[in-house]
């Protein structure tokens, strides 16, 4: 069970929520070496409310990434603000937890520990670490692999650990930085139905950067498509769940496949004009 959500439950009446995640007109400036400034992310005004699965797609270097690290905290904005839970973002925090699609699993440490390397950070005492590692490393399949070495890991296998450690630490917000870049897509269905056993049991919100649009149909509740630093389609994905795959060839899904399509398209002429 996610305490954050939890503890929100008990004290704010149902209905009267905070949002998860409020972006208020952020803009993200970059000033390069050769005195040109890029508008990174403009003027961009954004509510995600708790347990909402957001899936954000469009095409490279149109500020998805850039949004994404301020939320986590990483990159400081140049203007406006951002709230998670309620609370300014002024750096990182456990409550936010991030995947990114480079591997950041700690090498030198068995699986078992990495899955608990947050939580040992955070003082939790080791029999209720153990507790909650053997729990995450059950609920990714990975309850064998808890003694091996990450070297020892298939991609797909690495990905799981990824995914299990940022869990374990049970943040209300989850944001995906495309986590599954690379893999094929057997590799990919075993994943997202590991990422949709462990929302099932913990509700927490997602922001899911991904290039591939079915990933989005499958995996998100809201598909916002990013051009040009801002939001340029913002769309419910109200297809039936649990989703095996098949919805996406519905005719509803198509239909949100073929918006999505046209909106990177009309980018792309800009971007060639
Ligand atoms: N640290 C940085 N310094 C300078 N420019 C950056 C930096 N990070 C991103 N940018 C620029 O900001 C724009 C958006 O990049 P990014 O957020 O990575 O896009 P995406 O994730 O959509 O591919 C690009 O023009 C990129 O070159
Ligand atoms: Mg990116």
């Amino acid at each position: 069970m996610n305490t954050s959500t939890q503890a929100l439950n008990t004290t704010v009446p149902a209905g009267r929520e905070r949002p998860a995640v409020e972006l208020r007109n952020v803009t993200k400036q970059f000033q390069l070496a050769s005195g040109r400034t890029v508008t990174a992310v403009n003027d961009l005004s954004l509510t995600i409310p708790q347990g909402q699965f957001v899936c954000l797609v469009g095409p490279s270097g149109h500020g998805k990434s850039t949004l994404l690290n301020m939320l986590a905290g990483f990159t400081p904005l140049s203007q406006g603000q951002i709230l998670a839970n309620g609370e300014q973002v002024t750096g990182p925090g456990p409550d936010r937890g991030v995947v990114f699609q480079r591997d950041t699993l700690f090498l030198w440490r068995r699986v078992a520990d990495n899955v608990g390397f947050g939580l040992a950070a955070r003082g939790v005492p080791a029999a209720e670490r153990k507790r909650i590692v053997d729990r995450y490393l059950r609920l990714t399949g990975l309850e064998r692999y808890g003694r091996a070495w990450p070297k020892q890991l298939s991609g797909g296998m690495r990905r799981r650990v990824a995914i299990a450690t940022v869990f374990a630490n049970e943040p209300g917000i989850l944001l995906m930085d495309e986590p599954f870049v690379g893999l094929d897509y057997a590799r990919r269905a075993d994943l997202y139905e590991v990422l949709g056993t462990l929302r099932a049991q913990s509700n927490c919100t997602v922001l899911f950067i991904t290039h591939e649009i079915d990933e989005a149909l499958v995996l998100g509740d809201r598909m916002l498509v990013m051009v040009g630093g801002e939001i340029a389609l913002d769309e419910p994905i109200d297809l039936p769940r649990p989703r095996t795959g098949r919805e996406i060839t519905s005719p509803r899904a198509q239909e949100l496949k073929a918006a999505v399509i046209a909106r990177l398209d009309a980018t792309q002429i800009q971007d060639e004009a």
